[in-house]
């Protein structure tokens, strides 16, 4: 089908998908505390709908970022600020699946980023640590200067990744099986969509990681400190 008609329809998709959210909650509302079946199908609905309006919504982004006339905005960013910010939007997952999050930030550090974007890549990243980890084990979102580089780098005690795997991930649509794990939901976008960010900001994505031993994701991006 012509690309046209596709991104149409995934444009389409939007609205309905918002509207069945929307529907779910009122629903959930109305519902009885003690009609469990009901509160239980609801639940389910809502989930699908969430997940289903993520997709198309990292569709367009991955479509809005390929095209010609995207632009990175960069403004002085405060670094501390930011992985903080990142971090708070991650406490309920981590709460959930018992894992910590720890930090090693340059404090009082401003760079200049594209500040929104550069959270949806921690975003990103720190949503996949978290997702990959076995419960009780630590996520560390830690930054780096040298050489008139600035790192970023997330590190977890997940499956980590083979060596062939290690490329294929930034592919759109790719899952890997980690066998030890339980089927992680996603649809395989997040990382294709890091990728495209750290490419338009002239950086460099990278993942050093061995099966079974956890994995770290790293940025490193020209220093542009802000005087
Ligand atoms: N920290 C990690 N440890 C181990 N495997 C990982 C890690 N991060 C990503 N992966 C593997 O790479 C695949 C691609 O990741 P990606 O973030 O693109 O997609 P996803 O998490 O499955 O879905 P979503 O689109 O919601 O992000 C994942 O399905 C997972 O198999
Ligand atoms: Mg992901």
């Amino acid at each position: 089908m012509n690309n046209k008609y596709l991104d149409q329809i995934i444009h389409d998709l939007k609205n309905p998908l918002s509207s069945i959210l929307g529907l779910s909650d009122l629903l959930d509302k109305k519902c009885s505390a003690t009609d469990q079946t009901s509160k239980e199908i609801i639940r389910r609905i809502h989930h699908h709908a969430i997940f289903s309006l993520k997709l198309v919504n990292d569709l367009l982004d991955l479509e809005f970022l390929n095209r010609k006339n995207f632009s990175i905005e960069k403004q002085p960013t405060d670094i501390e600020e930011l992985a903080e910010k990142t971090i708070n939007n991650h406490l309920l997952l981590a709460a959930d699946r018992n894992i910590a999050i720890a930090k090693r930030i340059h404090k009082n550090f401003r760079l200049y980023l594209d500040s929104l974007r550069m959270e949806q890549i921690l975003n990103n990243l720190l949503n996949n640590a978290i997702k990959y980890s076995p419960p009780g084990s630590k996520v560390v979102l830690h930054t780096d200067d040298y050489n008139g580089f600035f790192y970023f780098k997330i590190t977890d005690n997940g499956p980590g990744l083979k060596k062939e795997d290690q490329i294929r991930i930034f592919e759109p649509f790719t899952k890997i099986n980690h066998s030890s794990e339980e089927q992680c939901e996603g649809s395989g976008l997040g990382l294709s969509i890091v990728k495209k960010l750290v490419e338009l900001m002239h950086g460099e994505l990278f993942v050093e990681s061995e099966e079974n031993h956890g994995a770290t994701f790293i940025i490193k991006l020209k220093m542009e400190a802000v005087e």
